[in-house]
């Protein structure tokens, strides 16, 4: 058993450290005050191949492997949780679910500038009232001619505003159930969808979340990812590797509060000496710290499974799970430490706690990951 990266991973956790904190950490508390989209700093991600990072050379991507794309989840997380949202959902949702599923046509014309970072996608599965209970979908699509009508809402998609193209979630066969759902692949500026504004989140505010409406949008037949039918499964199989780079997001969110409360422990003076000589502070530093790292082992783990072939469902389900809840511990230990200084958005601590809160809700609830787990122990 070998714990050590490799000197490509290990060069670029550095590389991307460096670039994190030069380049995102400094704008993010106005970032997120603001909710502006980072335009520039995606198009530099592009540039350093970080939107397709998992997507061999020949399509656009960078071709490194799984491990590569949770260290790189983590450092940009790290810095910028907003940011690691629209590039975790890039990567995972949208290009590697087109390089798994899509044809050859479409990864010419998808797959290629998604993985690029030339164009931006957005994964549309969740709606009003199918949430964990992903496969009650009502979105419609129905047979016309060569191609799909499409109507119905969506909501929650991360990147809905400033996406490009949305992978679509849609029912063909409302009598097959999770069966009849169908993977689209969706152009915006299409007649017939129209994006709802963005939603004011609690936290990873500089990303755009937001509902689409889709009113007899019509789909050319050829966007069809896999059979009609096999939407269901492409979803989950996604979300399976989704829940590795959202693991890593949460980690790199733990580790910004470990890094925080440790220099502030160091610096704040109480009764005439530090409190990090105090320990009921050493003591939340050591778990956080034990903690971010045996959540990192089960994320690494995960992705390491996933580079050598193997079956990584529960895996990325365990990481997501307890990576998820270790940065909400994390940020809120952080927040206690830094004491009445942490509760003002000046400092930037709180932040962390809000973007940890989501970690535990999106690509699949904490409740979800338990029932993906239990259900390996059981079956
Ligand atoms: N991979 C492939 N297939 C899978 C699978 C997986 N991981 N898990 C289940 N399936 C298959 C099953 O084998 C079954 O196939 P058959 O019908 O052929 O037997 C089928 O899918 C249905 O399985 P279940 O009966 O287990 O399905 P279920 O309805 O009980 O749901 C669930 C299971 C785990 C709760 C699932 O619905 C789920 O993961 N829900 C959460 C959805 C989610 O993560 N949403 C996130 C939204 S996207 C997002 O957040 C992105 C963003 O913008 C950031």
């Amino acid at each position: 058993m070998d714990f050590n990266l490799t000197e490509e991973q290990a060069l670029l956790q550095q590389n991307l450290r460096a670039f994190a904190a030069r380049e995102l950490a400094p704008g993010a508390i106005e970032r997120d005050e603001t909710k502006e989209w980072p335009a520039e700093i995606m198009r530099q991600l592009g540039e350093m191949g970080l939107m397709g990072i998992m997507v061999p050379q020949e399509w656009g991507g960078a071709g490194m492997d799984a491990v590569a794309y949770a260290i790189a989840m983590e450092e940009i997380a790290r810095a910028d949780a907003a940011i690691s949202v629209a590039m975790g959902v890039n990567n995972s949702l949208v290009c590697m679910l087109l390089h798994n599923f899509g044809t050859e046509a479409q990864k010419e014309k998808y797959l290629k500038p998604l993985a690029a970072g030339e164009k931006l996608g957005a994964f549309s599965l969740s709606e009003p009232q199918a949430g964990s209970d992903a496969s009650n979908l009502r979105c419609r699509a129905v047979r016309d001619g060569d191609g799909y009508r499409v109507t119905g809402t969506k909501n929650w998609v991360s990147s809905g505003l400033h996406s490009d193209y949305v992978i679509l979630m849609a029912v063909t066969d409302p009598e097959a159930g999770n069966h009849g759902i169908s993977c689209l692949i969706v152009e915006k500026g299409w007649d017939g969808l129209t994006v709802g504004k963005p939603e004011d989140k609690l936290g990873i505010r500089a990303s755009d979340t937001t509902e689409l409406y889709f009113d007899n949008m019509r789909v050319p037949a050829e966007n069809l990812v896999g059979n009609e039918g096999d939407g269901f499964k492409i979803a989950l199989t996604s979300l399976d590797s989704g829940r590795i780079g959202i693991a890593a997001q949460a980690l790199g969110i733990a580790e910004a509060a470990l890094r925080a409360s440790i220099a502030y422990a160091r610096e704040r003076k109480q009764f005439g000496q530090p409190i990090a000589s105090f320990q009921a502070v050493q003591f939340k530093l050591a778990d956080m710290a034990t903690e971010i790292e045996a959540a990192r082992l089960l994320t690494w783990r995960a992705a390491a499974t996933k580079d050598a072939g193997g079956n990584y469902a529960t895996q990325a389900a365990m990481a997501k799970l307890f990576a998820s809840d270790s940065a909400m511990r994390a940020t809120t230990q952080c927040v206690q430490i830094h004491g009445g200084y942490g509760y003002m958005r000046e400092t930037g601590v709180e932040r962390l706690m809000r973007d940890a809160k989501i970690t535990q809700i999106y690509e699949g609830t904490s409740e979800v990951q338990r029932m993906v787990i239990a259900r390996s122990l059981l079956q």
